[in-house]
């Protein structure tokens, strides 16, 4: 009797064993086919629009961890029509702006290149907080909206060619988890923060945006200025902030990249439904 009851409780135990084995390897397979999405933002980027000096050929380790350009100025003619046409009636013709909008006069190239290039400008509806919505202006015409707009007063960081190829990603995941999972969350999906201001997700921004991002602090974030970060250290996160876009693609189902949160749940939905179904199963025989 007793010796039957242990060989009872073994073979269950080893049945349960088996079906928490099965029933993760089910839901890993799940998340892997259905968990993809890249950002499109990323392949959009054309930095040949932007000149590079290419006298020197740079090896990876003497590159430079990050250049800053100003956008070239044969763009500022076109950037002050689309800048006149899209911008000027909430922050005027020349960027002094208005009591619609505050003055963008200084703020430099990188600033106004990520606001624009991620969708944030131009509004519509000044009084809530800008989001990153589909873009408006393709590569070069958000650079000679840059250019036009830091050809108007000095100052402000140029737009930031990040070498990513140099960085190193576990520097960058600690500086990450330091300075920017409070807010964005250690994976980067992002959260909401005090008073109707979001964290956003950090899915779909490319390697310059999120330079950007860290050297201007746009809206609520902070500004992390060279006393904080180095241009080694901003590289470093952005290349674990791209690492952390990247392992969603594996080459799976990809929903036709509706964006990662939706293929994100899609995942939990089919791998966790799969794994629950495949746990009663189990459990069903396990118990008979
Ligand atoms: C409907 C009015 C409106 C239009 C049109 C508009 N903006 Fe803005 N802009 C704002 C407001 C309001 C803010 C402040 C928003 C915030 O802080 O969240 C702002 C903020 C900005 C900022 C950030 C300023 C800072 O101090 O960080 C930049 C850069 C900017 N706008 C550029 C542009 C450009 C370039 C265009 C045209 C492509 C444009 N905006 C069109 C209203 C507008
Ligand atoms: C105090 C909270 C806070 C911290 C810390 C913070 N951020 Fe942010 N971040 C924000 C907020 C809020 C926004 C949205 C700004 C806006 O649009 O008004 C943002 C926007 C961004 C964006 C733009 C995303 C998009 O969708 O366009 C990037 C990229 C980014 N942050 C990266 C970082 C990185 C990298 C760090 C760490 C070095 C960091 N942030 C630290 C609050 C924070």
């Amino acid at each position: 009797m007793k010796a039957s009851l242990r060989g009872m409780k073994s073979s269950r135990a080893k049945a349960f064993g088996i079906s928490v084995l099965l029933s993760s390897a089910v839901g890993c397979a799940g998340m892997l086919a259905f968990g993809g999405g890249s950002s499109a933002a990323q392949s959009n980027f054309q930095p040949s629009l932007v000149k590079e000096t290419k006298s020197v050929t740079f090896t990876q380790s003497n590159k430079p961890p990050i250049v800053y350009r100003k956008p070239p100025s044969s763009l500022i003619p076109e950037g002050r029509t689309l800048f006149i046409e899209n911008c000027s009636t909430c922050h005027g013709v020349d960027a002094v702006g208005s009591s619609r909008a505050p003055n963008l006069q200084g703020l430099g190239a990188a600033t106004i290149d990520f606001w624009v290039y991620t969708g944030r400008m131009p509004l519509a509806d000044p009084t809530v907080q800008a989001i990153q919505k589909p873009r408006k202006f393709n590569r070069q015409q958000t650079l000679a909206i840059a250019a036009y707009v830091s050809s108007l007063a000095p100052g402000g960081p140029g737009i930031p060619s990040v070498n990513v190829a140099g960085a190193n990603i576990s520097q960058g995941e600690s500086l990450f988890s330091t300075n920017c999972a409070a807010c964005h969350t250690i994976t980067g999906v992002g959260d909401a923060l005090a008073n109707n201001v979001y964290a956003p997700s950090l899915y779909g921004v490319g390697a310059t945006q999120i330079a950007e991002a860290m050297r201007t602090g746009p809206g609520n974030m902070p500004r992390f200025g060279n006393g904080t970060l180095s241009n080694a250290q901003v590289a470093d996160v952005v290349k674990y902030v791209l690492y952390l876009q990247k392992p969603q693609d594996p080459g799976g189902l990809s929903l036709g990249h509706v964006g990662p949160v939706t293929e994100g749940f899609v995942g939990i939905l089919i791998g966790l439904g799969g794994l629950m179904l495949f746990g009663y199963w189990v459990g069903g025989r396990a118990t008979r």
